[in-house]
């Protein structure tokens, strides 16, 4: 039933030509995880060079990262997630996406976010966090904060946590480590989704 739905709705992607990074992506890169068991909704910022060639989302360095991260803290990427970005197309040279590139694409976000209707948002990295929040925040002042944020016709609990091209500067796992903060904050989410 999820699967229908969300096909039909990446069928009309891969058509898309609603913002200029249409006309120079690869690939629309339009999710990873299994919709039918995902607790929650990771969104991450926007796909690289190695999402633009695979159409997969989080698989070069910092996806690496993330499953690093995810796996230590008990989280079935394939299981548990279901994972998108801000926008489904790469912008040129991994720059970070407009606001008119990210109004352009948020519908099929929207969307995605209904048909998984997951109780629990992950907004992975400062992009994601300022699409849904102020856009003043800094992520390192809230990461790790359940915010309660109505998005897509319900309210949800919603966790800004650190990106992992962010973590792959530091290398620490000290207390307060930015590594250390993220394995605390997906370890709280571990427990809110089990
Ligand atoms: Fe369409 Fe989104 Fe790609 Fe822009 S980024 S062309 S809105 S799918
Ligand atoms: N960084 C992101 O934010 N998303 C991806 O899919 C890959 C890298």
């Amino acid at each position: 039933m999820k699967r229908e739905k969300l096909e039909k709705l990446k069928q009309e992607c891969l058509e898309c030509k609603k913002c200029p990074l249409g006309e120079t992506r690869i690939n629309i890169v339009f999710s990873d995880g299994n919709p039918e068991t995902a607790k929650a909704i990771l969104i991450g910022e926007a796909p690289g060079e190695n999402e633009d060639k695979t159409g997969t989302p989080f698989v070069g360095r910092a996806g690496k990262l993330l499953n690093e991260f995810l796996e230590k803290a008990g989280i079935s990427r394939e299981g548990d997630l279901y994972i998108i970005n801000t926008v489904k197309c790469r912008p040129p040279k991994n720059r970070v996406p407009t606001d008119a590139e990210k109004a352009a694409c948020e519908a099929y976000l929207l969307k995605q976010i209904e048909i998984i209707n997951p109780e629990v948002m992950i907004f992975c990295g400062a992009t994601a966090l300022k699409s849904f929040y102020n856009k003043k925040i800094q992520i390192s002042k809230i990461r790790g904060e359940i915010l309660e944020l109505e998005i897509g016709g319900k309210t949800r609990k919603c966790i800004p946590i650190f990106h992992p091209s962010y973590l792959l500067r530091y290398h620490s796992l000290e207390e307060g480590s930015p590594r250390n903060l993220m394995l605390k904050d997906l370890t709280k989410i571990k427990n809110l989704i089990s």
